[in-house]
């Protein structure tokens, strides 16, 4: 299969349309057979759910093509469970798992030429989605919906590749007790655009939110969960009921304990103690896990030992092993890779 003629190697997270995307559509209370289609356009009721009361939820996650020549998606059976949880949250008609992974092996095959050659930096992000498609004005879920992936290659999340972040902590809260926050709802990216164009204005790359309730307590940024090293080299992640269960941070967690040995915590993290942490990091499929440098509280600057440089020692070994199981260096758990051809 001859590759497109992309820049690999300068791609940035964006939008690139693709030859080929997946579409099924629920009518009259059943998902269709779904197909893949060439239309990168949809035509909507000007009243459509999604439209009005923004129901809709999403996943994302990365085919990859691997050292010897495959072409690989990373755990996508979490991915599809997660749309399930979305989605039930949202009164959205659930897409089955089984079709779900179906429909990403057809629409990653049929857009083989996009996937990024192994060692360009590059991969072909997916993203999986739902809505309400059909008219609804009283505040109700909608009759119709649709379920689409679009396909395009990215490079990385953060402009500058690897450069450790500076992040500030956020004054707006993202996630209310017992609300969005642990789905993956379009809402919960609505209502953070204020805030991200405001960080970048005032040259933060991302917010750290604070739990709602207390305010002290760490929780994620608006597009990845956070992890901290301590200085014995102990892997630290908040627990939450609030922030989004990442499958990358998930993924960590266990390369740290099985394949580098270190302890991993998944507890509660104060904003005062995140000064007596080694290292930080933002981890999600688009972020992988992006260096933090710095985190600025209000004028207090919380600089990390690890420096503004280079991503610290314990990070640099977790992103490592986990893009050597993604692009089959390194042998990874049980179930974990999908081989698509
Ligand atoms: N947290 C938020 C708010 C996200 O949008 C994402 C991205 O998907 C993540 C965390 C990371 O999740 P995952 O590792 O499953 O991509
Ligand atoms: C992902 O990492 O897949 C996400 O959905 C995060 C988004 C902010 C790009």
């Amino acid at each position: 299969m001859e590759k497109k003629n992309i820049d690999w190697a300068n791609l940035g997270f964006g939008y690139i349309q693709t030859d080929w995307r997946y579409v099924a559509n629920y009518k009259n209370g059943a998902w269709d057979a779904g197909a893949l289609s060439a239309d990168n356009m949809i035509v909507l009721n000007e009243c459509a759910g999604v439209l009005q009361y923004a129901q809709t939820c999403f996943e994302g996650l990365k085919a990859y093509e691997t050292e010897d020549g495959h072409i690989v998606t990373f755990r996508p059976d979490l991915n599809a469970k997660r749309l399930v949880d979305s989605a039930k949250r949202l009164e959205i008609p659930v897409f089955p798992e089984d079709r779900f992974l179906e429909a990403i092996d057809q629409v990653v095959l049929a857009n083989e030429a996009f996937v990024p050659p192994y060692g360009s930096g590059a991969t072909l992000y997916l993203r999986p989605y739902l809505f309400g498609s059909s008219a609804v004005i009283g505040v109700k879920p909608a009759d119709e919906y649709q379920f689409r992936i679009l396909t395009t290659p990215v490079g990385p999340y953060f402009k500058g590749g690897a450069r450790p972040l500076t992040v500030r902590i956020s004054d707006l809260d993202r996630a209310a007790p017992h609300g969005t926050g642990h789905i993956k709802a379009g809402l919960n990216y609505a209502m953070s655009l204020y805030n991200i164009v405001d960080a970048h204005n005032c040259g933060y790359d991302e917010n750290i939110y604070l739990d709602s309730a207390t305010r002290t307590k760490i929780e994620e940024t608006g597009g990845a969960n956070i992890i901290f090293i301590t200085h014995d080299h102990k892997v630290v992640t908040p627990k939450s009921p609030t922030i989004l269960p990442s499958v990358t941070r998930r993924s960590l967690m266990t390369v740290a304990q099985d394949y580098l040995g270190l302890e991993a915590e998944e507890r509660e993290i104060t904003l005062e103690e995140v000064p007596s942490f080694a290292e930080c990091g933002l981890c999600g499929t688009a972020a992988v896990i992006s260096p933090v440098g710095k985190i600025v509280d209000h004028g207090r600057e919380i600089c990390f030992p690890s420096g503004m440089n280079e991503m610290g020692p314990i990070t640099k070994k977790l992103y490592d092993t986990l893009t050597g199981i993604q692009m089959g260096r390194i042998p990874a758990p049980e179930g974990w890779i999908r081989v698509i051809k």
